[in-house]
């Protein structure tokens, strides 16, 4: 993949603007990060340390394989911070860009500012570089990202049984994709 910006831009939609990390930020997101019930009800979770939230934010701009937060997700009426999105490389030899998101306010769930801020995030991928598909996983109960997911026009590619352990248990992962061309053909 080429063309991807080292330092990201502010995108900013009708409702929510995403913006790259300040350090006035980290505070709350580290709070949020180390959440289990905000960032991981579907997902493999471990606490970080300050120190290595810190570095892994600060050297993600630098690095396409980083799982780290990339943007914080920004109410734009109130400038209010609502969560926090990411993408990264998903496989050693395949080009898989997967987006990832968290709305780590969780009063502020369900108010199609999720699906904005992902909506921004894969158009900034499509538009800064050559990539022809942006993916994500998600475990099969988790209904809100799947829903989120089919609603942007990600499609379902298929199922990856018993591929993440969390809860205490395996879980089956739904893949989904969007090509470059179902994303510029898509409803606006
Ligand atoms: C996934 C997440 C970012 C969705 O953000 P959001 O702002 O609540 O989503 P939106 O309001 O844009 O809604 C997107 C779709 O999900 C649906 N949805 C949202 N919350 C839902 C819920 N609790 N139950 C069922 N559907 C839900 C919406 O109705 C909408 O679908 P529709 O277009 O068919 O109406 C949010 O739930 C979250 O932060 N979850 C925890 C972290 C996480 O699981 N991230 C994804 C990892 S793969």
């Amino acid at each position: 993949v080429t063309g991807a910006p080292a330092s990201p831009a502010t995108l900013t939609g009708r409702l929510v603007r995403l913006r790259p990390l300040r350090k006035e930020d980290y505070s709350l997101l580290f709070d949020w990060y180390n959440d289990p019930e905000i960032v991981a009800p579907f997902d493999r979770f471990e606490m970080d340390t300050w120190e290595s939230f810190v570095q892994a934010v600060e050297s993600a701009p630098d690095d396409l394989a980083s799982t780290a937060p990339r943007y914080v997700v920004e109410r734009i009426e109130g400038d209010r911070l609502l969560g926090f999105v990411g993408h990264y490389l998903a496989h050693p030899v395949l080009t898989l860009t997967d987006v990832w998101y968290v709305l780590g306010d969780r009063a502020e769930r369900g108010k199609g500012y999720g699906s904005e801020a992902v909506g921004l995030l894969v158009d900034s991928l499509f538009t800064g570089s050559d990539r022809p598909r942006v993916g994500a996983t998600c475990d099969v109960e988790n209904v809100p990202s799947m829903k989120l997911l089919e609603r942007l026009g990600f499609r379902p590619e298929g199922t990856l049984r018993q591929a993440l352990f969390h809860h205490t248990k395996w879980h089956d992962v739904r893949i989904y994709g969007v090509t470059r061309s179902e994303w510029a053909a898509r409803p606006k």
